[in-house]
């Protein structure tokens, strides 16, 4: 093991965060050997963002450790939003996506190249998805491409757990899936995820506690809420509007069904919301 290594701070999904060399410093250490083309990409879409001037950490090199490929980024002293909600439980959801809407605008501001293009990974996941029918897919396809494209930078993965804050400053971290295209796929993605997801990330996040019957039935109560005041602070500080982002609620629910993490109950309610939302357009 490496000697810069310190104590382990945290752990993602796909990577464990440790100390490194000093207290100004994290190194982000992805978990499988496998993944240098990940962590390249994350590395090289951090650098964009922090050259552009979004919130971020400091991306400051990739590295390896016995194999493991990583990055070692500025370390920020503060909590995730996640972290914000689950310990204020919950009563702060309104200050939560206000603050969201607000780091996402300012990223979507920027636009800027050296990032891959939004439109076809997105096409390929909703052609990989099992859960619909050709015919349904094709429709969803048809749907996306009649939406005209956009150039801004996009995060891709805007979830309550990427986003830290530092003295009331918020700073987006997990820059993996980021690319260049239309800021909806952020505004969409965090709606799906608050409407379907937010009751698994909270008891993961609370572990091993369990998550007690009427927190669940609050956050069951107030995520509908949360989404409206979410949407209502973007459009306030963007020209999106609610009819834009609402069309792209079908591609990125069918997006969703091709994500392996995401458990079957989640994606037969995403099946039922795309199918309730396409009879519209029969
Ligand atoms: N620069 C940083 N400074 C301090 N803490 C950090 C930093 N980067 C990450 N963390 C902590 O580590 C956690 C996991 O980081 P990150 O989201 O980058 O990992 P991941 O494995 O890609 O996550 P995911 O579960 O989204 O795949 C964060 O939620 C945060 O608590
Ligand atoms: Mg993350």
């Amino acid at each position: 093991m490496s000697t810069k290594i310190g104590r382990k701070i945290n752990e993602g999904v796909s990577a464990e965060i440790f100390e490194w060399e000093n207290n100004e410093k994290i190194i982000k250490l992805a978990k499988n050997k496998k993944r240098h083309q990940a962590m390249l990409t994350e590395y090289l879409n951090s650098q964009v963002a922090w050259d552009s001037g979004v919130s971020v950490p400091q991306p400051f090199k990739l590295v390896d450790v016995d194999g493991r490929p990583g990055i070692v980024f500025e370390r920020i002293y503060g909590e995730t939003l996640m972290e914000r909600f689950v310990n204020q439980k919950g009563l702060n959801y309104e200050d939560i996506a206000r603050t969201t809407a607000k780091i996402l605008s300012e990223t979507h501001e920027k636009t800027i190249q050296n990032i891959p293009s939004q439109r076809e990974p997105i096409i390929c996941s909703i052609n990989q998805a099992d859960y619909l029918t050709t015919s349904e897919k094709k429709l969803v396809i048809d749907i996306l491409n009649s939406i005209p494209i956009k150039q801004q930078l996009c995060h891709g993965d805007p979830n309550m757990n990427n986003i830290l804050i530092k003295d009331n400053r918020p700073l987006l971290i997990d820059w993996r899936h980021a690319s260049i295209g239309n800021p909806e796929v952020d505004l969409a993605e965090y709606i799906l995820m608050i409407r379907y997801a937010i009751l698994p990330m909270v008891r993961h996040a609370i572990s091993p506690r369990n998550i007690t019957s009427k927190t669940a039935e609050y956050i069951n109560l107030i995520k509908e809420e949360m989404i409206k005041v979410f949407i209502d602070e973007y459009t306030k500080l963007s020209d999106i509007t609610y009819e834009d982002i609402d069309s792209w609620i079908i591609p990125m629910a069918a997006r969703r069904l091709s994500v392996g993490i995401i458990p079957k109950f989640e994606k037969e309610q995403l099946v039922a919301e795309i199918r309730r939302r396409l009879k519209t357009y029969k």
